[in-house]
């Protein structure tokens, strides 16, 4: 009979988006190839999702499943 119970909400802000780990990234290119327009590829040879809604989840879930160390993973934004 508490009303301090906090319901839970579907996530309301904003889209999930990608976020690379830049300490298991090896650089090999491969998202940046399947999702130009979600990563970049960084002067320390690391990729960084620095659009990282910017394309479908389809899209997206596929760089994921490309990366060959799995560097890449899901975070909502
Ligand atoms: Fe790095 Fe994986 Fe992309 S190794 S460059 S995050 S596909």
């Amino acid at each position: 009979m508490s009303d301090d119970a906090t319901p839970i909400e579907p996530a309301a802000t904003g889209k999930k988006g990608a976020y690379v780990d830049p300490i298991t990234c090896i650089g090999c290119t491969l998202c940046t190839q399947v999702c130009p327009n979600v990563y970049e590829m960084q002067d320390d040879g690391k990729s960084k999702a620095t659009n990282p809604s910017n394309d479908t989840e389809e899209k997206i879930q596929e760089s994921i499943e490309a990366c060959p160390v799995d560097a890449i993973s899901w975070k909502e934004s």
